[in-house]
């Protein structure tokens, strides 16, 4: 039995020390908004938050981790996912949204890290992030949508 920090509370789990966090989230703890695609590292549909950070959650194993912050879906707060939501339903982004979920975690995670991305920026950010729907140029124009909304006028 351990802890874990997810979304800002102390979660008590049980797993073998190589079950991938992916796994705890939506099967253990039905926290379903972190998508399984490949299970290998390839797809980033299950891009979650560790500690700020832009990580995959299907190649986190549970004994890597500690006291690390992991945030979600379900949890991502702050002024960077608000203004993400709001050009995400402003510019109709999402299609089937399989990949949505982790197309947001990304695209938050960018914009702490970098308030005006690029274009250069967003590819080498969100490049890694299967869309099967194709909704690549509409996720690149709501970040920079996001990203002028939060641009002191
Ligand atoms: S499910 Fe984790 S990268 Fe594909
Ligand atoms: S919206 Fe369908 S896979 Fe991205």
């Amino acid at each position: 039995m351990g802890s874990l920090n997810i979304n800002g509370r102390a979660v008590a789990v049980q797993a073998e020390p190589d079950m991938p966090l992916l796994w705890v989230l939506r099967c253990d703890l039905g926290m379903t908004g972190t998508k399984f695609g490949c299970g290998v590292g390839i797809c980033g549909a299950c891009t979650i938050h560790l500690d700020g950070k832009a990580g995959l959650a299907c190649q986190t194993p549970m004994s890597s981790l500690h006291s690390q912050k992991i945030v979600t879906i379900e949890g991502v707060q702050g002024a960077e996912a608000q203004a993400l939501k709001a050009a995400w339903i402003d510019l109709d982004v999402v299609q089937c949204g399989y990949c949505q979920s982790a197309q947001l975690m990304a695209a938050c995670a960018l914009l702490k890290q970098k308030p005006n991305p690029t274009d250069a920026d967003i590819d080498a950010a969100m490049s890694n992030i299967v869309c099967r729907c194709g909704t690549y140029p509409r996720v690149r124009a709501a970040i920079h949508q996001a990203a002028a909304k939060r641009r002191p006028v």
